[in-house]
């Protein structure tokens, strides 16, 4: 196996990652050099070559079985989306989220490549929720401990699910709790008054995505992301005007506890 070269991208989470055949990398090798990386640092930046959907597709099949999005999709596979913009739409502006919480079984981990990029921005911002949710104040994090949140997917249409997550999810491999509270999806805390409920997911927003906790990522060509769900939110940065194309694809996990 080639030798890799591991360098941290930020203090709470991001490393570089470099030496490795994304074309033939093989299940083990992902998850033998991998997976302990990306549980380590929670986001992995893979510099390399651009794939085609159906290369994008088969190495992103070794982290586990995909889902389909409802995003837009590329002609040749069901499997990879095609995240892509171009002129300045103010209407879109970013916003924090982790991946499809309002799904039943949200994605656990997100990749996407670039292709095409702004002359300028079109970064990536991404937050530690485990780090956001070892510092929660006292009162917010009693609030949240064992609470349940709904998380809806209407924005993608009127027949989207809305489902009921954790509002402190459990990472399924590491042990590790983390912030699961965004405000892309999130409505309504369980079981309080519409006021109070507002004011936990909003604290508990401005909390999670303190400076502090976040590590912003600006793209070259060619580079691969690979991040963790259940450890972190992301924001796409919407600050360019120029062509802006990736492609996307999201390995399925279980139901959030
Ligand atoms: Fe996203």
């Amino acid at each position: 196996m080639s030798a890799l070269t591991v360098t941290k991208a930020g203090p709470k989470l991001g490393a570089r990652v470099e030496g490795l055949d994304l074309r033939t990398m093989q299940p083990d090798e992902v998850r033998e050099r991998l997976v302990p990386l990306l549980h380590e640092y929670h986001v992995l930046v893979l510099p390399g070559e651009i794939l085609e959907a159906q290369e994008l597709e088969r190495f992103a099949r070794s982290w586990g079985e995909l889902l389909e999005h409802p995003a837009s999709r590329v002609e040749q596979t069901p499997f990879v989306q095609l995240i892509f913009s171009e002129g300045n739409d103010e209407s879109r502006l970013g916003q924090w989220h982790s991946d499809m919480t309002w799904h039943e079984t949200p994605p656990i981990i997100t990749m996407l490549q670039a292709h095409v990029l702004p002359f300028e921005g079109g970064g990536t911002g991404f937050a530690n929720q485990h780090v956001a949710y070892e510092t929660l104040p006292e009162d917010l994090r009693s609030q949240l401990d064992g609470a349940k949140a709904w998380n809806s997917g209407k924005n993608f249409g009127p027949n989207m699910p809305v489902t009921l997550q954790p509002a402190v999810r459990t990472h399924d491999e590491t042990g590790r709790k983390a912030l699961f509270v965004n405000p892309a999806f999130t409505t309504e805390i369980e079981g309080l008054d519409e006021a109070a409920s507002r004011d936990v997911i909003l604290r508990a927003v401005q909390h999670g995505t303190r400076p502090e906790f976040t590590y912003r990522h600006q793209w070259e060509v060619g580079d691969l992301v690979i991040w963790d769900n259940r450890s972190v939110m992301h924001y796409p940065i919407r600050d360019y005007s120029e062509r802006r194309s990736l492609l996307r694809a999201v390995v399925a996990g279980g139901v959030p506890v």
